[in-house]
């Protein structure tokens, strides 16, 4: 296996010496991480989402110039997920319109065993960019910023999912990995798999939680069908339950349960534990009762 240098910066930035860097899903997960991360450095970052200026939506092609302006690198995490319908269209459409802006750098944000996620992959390797492709195994931060808050606040998790170990990844370590890959040399034509260091099961990641906060949070697996109606119930519209039922049942059937080392390959430390996250998210108070 080709080992990396750590991504220590160098200050080498070959791609985004003359431009800006366009950040999509900006105020994300991942994005925000990532914008931070440039900042600090002061790189010119641009933000895109829907809600920064000039705004992006991926379903208006007439927002995609205005935020491409000046940009040759882009940081690509789509929304909702590239395993939805019509993320591949859009992902060969919005590779071509950066192109044609003089775009020269692309890192693409997937998912790991993704189909879907891997034609959008094929149309970045296609365009003729510097690309790396983040194959992200489930983020640590989807227990505390994304659609299980809730119902681990609520003190009772009811997942469609079962014994499968997942290698939970924390967003801190692809930010880093993502920002390596923006401004330094050595990454283009990269496939990078970023895992936690140990996978582990959704029941284990809720008692983790549950010991962190000292507060009774339940595990309970049930069926795809009693999953999909408990999120009819809570009027989660029908293409988002798509989504889910489709990660919990096809990608979460262990196909993603081995850990990779990636991580650690291009940022020369271990991959960040779901305990570490676990415990700092509790004290920082994202799962105090209100
Ligand atoms: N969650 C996981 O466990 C996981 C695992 C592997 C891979 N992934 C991949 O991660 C990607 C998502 O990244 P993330 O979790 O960092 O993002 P995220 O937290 O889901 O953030 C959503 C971002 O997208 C923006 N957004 C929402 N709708 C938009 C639209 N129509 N047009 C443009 N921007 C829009 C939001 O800002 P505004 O609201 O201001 O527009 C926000 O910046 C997905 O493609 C998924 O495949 C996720």
């Amino acid at each position: 296996m080709v080992r990396l240098k750590p991504a220590v910066f160098t200050g080498t930035m070959t791609a985004n010496t003359h431009g800006k860097i366009l950040v999509l899903g900006g105020t994300g997960k991942t994005g925000s991480r990532v914008v931070r991360r440039l900042e600090a450095r002061g790189l010119p970052v641009r933000v895109g989402s829907r809600s920064a200026e000039p705004p992006f939506d991926w379903e208006d092609q007439s927002t995609w110039a205005p935020a491409l302006r000046d940009v040759t690198s882009v940081y690509v995490a789509y929304y909702p997920d590239l395993a939805s319908p019509g993320a591949s269209p859009t992902i060969r459409s919005f590779t071509q319109a950066a192109v044609d802006s003089g775009v020269r750098r692309m890192v693409l944000l997937a998912g790991r065993g993704e189909e879907e996620a891997e034609a959008c992959e094929q149309h970045v390797r296609d365009s003729g960019v510097e690309w790396t492709i983040l194959r992200a195994a489930w983020f640590a931060q989807n227990f505390g910023e994304s659609f299980l808050v809730e119902p681990v606040l609520a003190g009772e998790v009811a997942l469609p999912v079962g014994d499968v170990g997942e290698p939970f990844v924390d967003a801190e370590d692809i930010a880093d990995v993502a920002v390596a890959a923006l401004t330094e040399d050595g990454h283009a034509g990269q496939l990078y798999e970023l895992t936690g260091p140990r996978s582990l099961t959704f029941a284990d990641a809720i008692g983790e939680i549950a010991t962190a906060t000292g507060r009774p949070i339940r595990f309970v697996p049930v069926s795809v069908d009693e999953y999909a109606a408990a999120l009819t119930q809570h009027g989660v519209p029908p293409e988002y339950i798509q989504l889910l039922t489709y990660l919990f049942t096809t990608v979460l059937d262990g196909r993603n349960t081995h850990v990779v080392n990636d991580v650690e390959r291009v940022l020369g430390r271990p991959a960040r534990d779901v305990s570490a996250y676990v415990r700092a998210a509790a004290e920082a108070g994202i799962w105090a009762a209100e």
